[in-house]
């Protein structure tokens, strides 16, 4: 008789929960992405932000957007998709968008790692390399 024997994955570190709570309340700032996740080249990030975002499109990334609490309204040149909490959107690359959000929103986002918050626009907004909690 042999005996089945559960093989470890060397040098990988132990997987954690994150708890989205507790990431949202280490910061403030609005429009400025923070990294709490990766994996396959992607990271998954939260941002905060109330108002007017710039119009921008991304050339080769898709970003998801989930709504953790809140609300707020993802424009397209040729329409408006609003989003509330629990409800998720891709915006496909090289499509203009602009978030606009009433009050604050907190928002999860998932996107291939290097996306830049701005995309083709530039600009004040711009946050080159999100900082990771
Ligand atoms: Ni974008």
């Amino acid at each position: 008789m042999s005996a089945e024997r559960t093989v470890l994955p060397q040098n990988v570190p132990p997987a954690e929960k994150v708890v989205l709570a507790e990431k949202l309340a280490q910061f403030s700032e609005h429009w400025s992405p923070r990294i709490v996740g990766e994996l396959n080249g992607q990271h998954v990030k939260l941002v905060k932000f109330v108002g007017e975002f710039v119009w921008h499109h991304h050339d080769h990334e898709d970003e998801l957007f989930l709504v953790v609490s809140g609300s707020f309204e993802m424009q397209f040149r040729d329409r408006t998709v609003p989003l509330r909490e629990g409800e998720f959107l891709i915006v496909p690359r090289g499509v203009e968008h602009r978030p606009v959000a009433a009050e604050e929103v907190s928002v999860l986002l998932f996107e291939p790692a290097g996306t830049v918050n701005t995309g083709s626009a530039g600009g004040a907004r711009t946050v080159p390399n999100p900082e990771r909690l």
